[in-house]
Formats: C-alpha cells, sequence, structure tokens
C-alpha cells in the first residue's frame, strides 16, 4: 500500500542538519576489529544497535514504541517472575527459550545467555528486549518452517522497512523488504511456543486466522496492530504514510473492535434465565498468547433491591494445561496435555447460559454483562513473586483487569 509513494524532495532532505550530525554516532557499525577485547553487549550492540540510537532521527516511531508492551518485553515483573519458574523447571535447559521472543537477538549471540539472565533479573536491563533493529534487521523470513523464522542480517548496515524509495541518510542504508507488510514477519513470535511443542495443534495459539472473514478480505496483523497514519517517517523528512509504533492490543481503542455482546433474558417466576451471546470479531484466538496465565472472562452480575448484587457468576477462555506428573499448570514450557480449551476462535459466537434465583421484592433488577482481559493467573507462590517484584506491587498492571466491552440491561420482573 505505501509502495505508490514517492520520496520526498533531495533539496530539503541536503538540508536537514539532524541527519548530517548525527550519522556518525549510529552504534559501532562505523568501526569493526578489536572485537576480542569488548564487552559482550558491546559486541550485541555493534550487530543489533540499540533503539537509543534511532530515537534521535525517528523520534515519533521511538516514542509510540517506548509505549507499547514491546518495549517492555524483558522488563515486567511477571516476565522475571516466571523466567525464574522456567529457569528452575525441567524445561529450563534450553536457556535461552524465552528470548528467542521476547529478545530475540539471542538467536545470533546463543552463548551469551547467560548476559540475557543475569540483566533481566536485574530488574533494569539496558540490552533492548523486542527492540528497532530485532525487527528492522529481519531481510527476510524462512517460509519452509513452521512457524517462518528470520533470516537477519546484522553486518551490512542495511536496515529493511516498507519503503521503495527511502530518502538517504549517513547513518545507514535503507532497503525495501515486502515482508514488512506481511503477517510472516509476526508470526515467529505469535504462533506457537516451541516448549509446547508436543501439545501438537493444542500448541497453536492464533487458531484458523487466515480463513477468518478479517484476513481472508487481505488484512495482515500490521492492518490492525500497526495501523496506518500519516506523520514524519524521520524527524524533517516530508509527512507520508507511516505505521503506528504503539502495537494496539490491550492498550488502545482496537479493544472496542474485539467483541458483541447480546443479552437475553427470560423471567420465570422464581426463576430468572439470562442468555448472553459473545461474538468474537477478532480474526484470530481470543486470548492468543500464553493461554494458560492470560485469560479472558466474561463476568455477569446481577443487581436487585437497592443495587445489592444478588448473583454473579463468570466464564473463563484459555487453555487448561497438565504437566508430566499429570497435575494443572499454567505454564505452557510445563504443559504436556491440554484438558480444556475454552479460548474463543476466530470470529467465533459463543453462547452462555446463566440461570438463578429472580431477585426478591423489586420490580426491576439490573444485569450487568462484561468481557475483560483477566489478571494474570497462577499458584500463590508465582503471584506472590511477582507482586514482590514489581515496583507497584498488588497495583501492578497484570493483576488489573483491562475491560473489553461492557453491557448493562435493565429487566422488568413483571406484574
Ligand atoms: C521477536 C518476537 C516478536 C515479533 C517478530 C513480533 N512480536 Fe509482537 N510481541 C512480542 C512480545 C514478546 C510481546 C509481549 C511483550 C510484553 O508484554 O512483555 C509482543 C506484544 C505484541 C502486542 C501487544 C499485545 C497486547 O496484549 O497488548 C501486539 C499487538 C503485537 N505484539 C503485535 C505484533 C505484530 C503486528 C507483529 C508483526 C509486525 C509483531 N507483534 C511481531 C514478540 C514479537
Ligand atoms: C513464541 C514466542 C514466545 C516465547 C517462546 C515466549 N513468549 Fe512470552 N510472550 C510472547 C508474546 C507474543 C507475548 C504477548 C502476549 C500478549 O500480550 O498477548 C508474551 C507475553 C509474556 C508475558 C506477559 C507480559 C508481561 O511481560 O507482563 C510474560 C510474563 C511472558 N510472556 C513470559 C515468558 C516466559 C517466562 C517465557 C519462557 C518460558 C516466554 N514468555 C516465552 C511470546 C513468547
Ligand atoms: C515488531 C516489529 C517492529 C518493531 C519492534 C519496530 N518496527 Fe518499525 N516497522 C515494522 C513494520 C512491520 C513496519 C511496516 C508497517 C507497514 O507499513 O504496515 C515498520 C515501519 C517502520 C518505518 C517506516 C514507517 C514509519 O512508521 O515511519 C520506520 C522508520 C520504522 N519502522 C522504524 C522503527 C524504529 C526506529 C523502531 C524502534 C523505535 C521500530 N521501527 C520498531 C516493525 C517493527
Ligand atoms: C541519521 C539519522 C538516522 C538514524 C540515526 C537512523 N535513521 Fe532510519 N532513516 C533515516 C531517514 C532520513 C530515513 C528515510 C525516511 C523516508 O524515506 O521517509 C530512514 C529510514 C528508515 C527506515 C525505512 C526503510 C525502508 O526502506 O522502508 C527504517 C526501517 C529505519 N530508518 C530504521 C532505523 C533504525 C532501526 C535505526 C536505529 C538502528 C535508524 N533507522 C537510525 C534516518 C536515520
Ligand atoms: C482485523 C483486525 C485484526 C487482525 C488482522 C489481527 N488482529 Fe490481533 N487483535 C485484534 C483485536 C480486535 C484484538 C482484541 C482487542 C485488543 O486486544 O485490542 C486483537 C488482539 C491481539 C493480541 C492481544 C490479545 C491477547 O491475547 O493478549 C495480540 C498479541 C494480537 N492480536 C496479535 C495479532 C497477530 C500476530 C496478528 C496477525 C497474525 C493479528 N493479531 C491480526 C484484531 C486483529
Amino acid at each position: 500500500m505505501l509502495n505508490g509513494e514517492r520520496g520526498p524532495d533531495r533539496r530539503f532532505v541536503a538540508s536537514a542538519p539532524a541527519v548530517v550530525i548525527v550519522c556518525l554516532t549510529l552504534a559501532g557499525w562505523a568501526s569493526q576489529g578489536v572485537a576480542q577485547e569488548l564487552k559482550p553487549q558491546t559486541v550485541i550492540e555493534k550487530s543489533f544497535p540499540h533503539s537509543s540510537k534511532c530515537k534521535r532521527c525517528h523520534e515519533r516511531v521511538f516514542e509510540e514504541w517506548d509505549l507499547s508492551p514491546l518495549s517492555k518485553s524483558i522488563h515486567s515483573a511477571a516476565f522475571r517472575a516466571s523466567l525464574d519458574v522456567f529457569l528452575k523447571s525441567s524445561a529450563g535447559k534450553d536457556k535461552g527459550l524465552c528470548f528467542r521472543c521476547h529478545a530475540p537477538q539471542i538467536r545470533s549471540f546463543p552463548d551469551h545467555v547467560q548476559l540475557f539472565i543475569d540483566q533481566t533479573m536485574s530488574g533494569d536491563p539496558s540490552l533492548d528486549g523486542v527492540a528497532c533493529s530485532q525487527c528492522h534487521l529481519i531481510k527476510q523470513v524462512d517460509r519452509t518452517k513452521h512457524p517462518p523464522e528470520p533470516k537477519y542480517e546484522t553486518d551490512s548496515k542495511v536496515l529493511y522497512g516498507p519503503y521503495k524509495d527511502a530518502v538517504q541518510n549517513l547513518a545507514h542504508q535503507s532497503r525495501e523488504a515486502d515482508i514488512f507488510q506481511k503477517s510472516d514477519l509476526c508470526l515467529n513470535c505469535h504462533q506457537s511456543v516451541p516448549s509446547a511443542a508436543n501439545l501438537g495443534k493444542a500448541n497453536d495459539l492464533l487458531g484458523d486466522w487466515d480463513k477468518s472473514q478479517g484476513v481472508k478480505g487481505g488484512r495482515e496483523c500490521q492492518h490492525c496492530h500497526m495501523p496506518e497514519q500519516v506523520g514524519e517517517s524521520a524527524n524533517g523528512e516530508r509527512k507520508r504514510k507511516v505505521a503506528n509504533h504503539t502495537f494496539p492490543g490491550r492498550i488502545g481503542t482496537l479493544r472496542q473492535e474485539a467483541a458483541k455482546l447480546d443479552i437475553q433474558t427470560k423471567v420465570e417466576a422464581e426463576r430468572t434465565t439470562v442468555i448472553v451471546k459473545v461474538q468474537s470479531l477478532v480474526p484470530h484466538n481470543l486470548p492468543t498468547t500464553h493461554p494458560g496465565w492470560a485469560t479472558v472472562i466474561l463476568n455477569l452480575e446481577v443487581k436487585g433491591k437497592n443495587l445489592k448484587t444478588v448473583f454473579a457468576d463468570s466464564r473463563t477462555y484459555g487453555r487448561t494445561y497438565v504437566d508430566a506428573k499429570g497435575e494443572k499448570t499454567v505454564f505452557d514450557f510445563e504443559a504436556v496435555k491440554v484438558v480444556a480449551d475454552t479460548v474463543l476462535k476466530p470470529e467465533e459466537t459463543r453462547i452462555e447460559t446463566f440461570t438463578f434465583p429472580t431477585p426478591k421484592d423489586t420490580r426491576t433488577f439490573d444485569i450487568e454483562v462484561a468481557l475483560n482481559y483477566g489478571a494474570i493467573t497462577g499458584p500463590s507462590s508465582f503471584l506472590e513473586r511477582v507482586e514482590a517484584e514489581s515496583s507497584k506491587g498488588s497495583q501492578d498492571a497484570v493483576f488489573q483487569p483491562i475491560e473489553i466491552v461492557k453491557r448493562t440491561e435493565n429487566v422488568l420482573v413483571g406484574k
């Protein structure tokens, strides 16, 4: 869609001072040699320049990305606590597993896995997680692998992106790669969890997303999660079509397009039945990633006389795993089998029926139905660890449900 765009006026570019001044300082790409004397982090950042190097020229993109969950992918208390559970588990021998998606430069530096672990555990890693270079150094993906595997090119000073006609700058070369407008770029981290490979089809995190109406209409992940807007591609460059890098998901207004709720109520003397139709508009599973501890919850609350809650119930959408000992676990890396799968499938309509005693001493009552992302779940030792690790304690974001959609209805008891 951006391919037809024309590049900005060259005269304008030549006079943009930022382009000239900053060019000399982009990463260690400028100098080679003496590698054996450099600290491991410096070596890593010579190949995968730190996002702070891109910020100077791509301030808008940087600030958007900085607000997104991607910029916190190895920084959260929940990640630290679950990484610790993982490393102590029998699956934990493959120490780099989590970083393959949470800090994918590990692929090029498997020997430095301890640095990634130490930095994460410090609570304030200076290594990037899923940042600029981690996506824009991907030259192509190997589609013969499932999920498609990224092929990084780290020693040519070329950054790959969506533009055919990128304006030249002195910090890096730019080259168009068609995968930047294709879901293939995202699948490696969003389609399945490698540790749970023995779960087979049940490890499929997106479901039959490619058969959904939403995707058949030609929409790639970027269409919804990196919506098109108009802005500066680099500081001072011409305004053109750019992609929002806040990655709307749990955060952002995309949520309002996630589901519709429909309520039908039947009052039959002493008993009332409420039928809730949950219609997912999402073209992939909901929730998608880590459906053991990440859930979506439908809450029903009935408020009778004086708006007092007289009945409450809920349904949970997620997966229940069991481990090798046959015990339930929320951790996908311990799972050997899925014993329950209530994840909302792509564009599925789910019917839920609730029955309760008709509220007494009132002519009307209220029904409140809400679909939320649930708080993180797991054994109490894990949840306590998250709380202890977080500077916000029990107020940490992972403990707060996030509303997706809500409906309220006033019901007449009759007579
Ligand atoms: C290198 C792995 C990787 C790639 C490639 C990747 N992601 Fe992600 N993505 C992650 C991780 C890890 C998180 C979670 C970060 C966190 O919350 O700690 C995430 C989070 C997200 C979220 C936020 C979800 C939420 O709950 O709010 C969205 C949306 C998203 N990614 C979309 C995309 C899209 C679209 C692409 C392709 C253009 C993509 N991702 C490519 C690893 C990746
Ligand atoms: C296949 C890629 C992949 C692997 C492997 C992976 N994750 Fe994730 N993880 C993601 C994505 C994508 C998200 C974002 C989910 C969302 O928000 O919908 C995420 C989210 C999370 C979150 C919640 C977000 C946060 O930071 O608060 C935690 C915690 C987490 N992962 C821990 C781990 C741990 C620990 C491991 C290793 C055992 C691991 N992950 C392995 C892709 C992966
Ligand atoms: C998860 C992968 C991912 C991450 C992380 C990421 N990008 Fe992008 N970026 C993309 C994709 C995909 C596109 C093309 C989107 C489209 O055209 O639909 C893009 C487009 C761009 C563009 C051209 C369009 C625009 O929005 O200006 C620039 C410049 C860019 N990214 C810079 C950056 C910088 C700088 C960072 C870090 C602050 C960053 N990106 C982080 C995937 C990513
Ligand atoms: C000296 C300033 C400067 C620095 C530093 C810089 N860029 Fe750029 N970048 C530009 C300019 C100028 C463009 C062209 C914008 C246009 O054509 O609209 C560009 C274009 C891009 C594009 C689009 C390429 C394409 O063909 O689609 C991407 C992606 C990108 N930069 C990523 C990065 C990343 C990642 C970093 C940090 C490692 C970075 N840039 C550092 C100035 C810079
Ligand atoms: C037609 C629009 C659309 C497309 C295409 C789409 N999504 Fe989503 N996605 C949504 C909506 C709507 C939600 C739920 C609301 C929200 O979280 O904002 C969602 C939620 C998510 C979440 C967060 C949910 C969770 O369980 O934490 C992730 C991660 C995600 N999508 C990744 C992807 C990836 C990867 C692709 C490409 C394979 C993709 N999406 C394609 C609309 C879309």
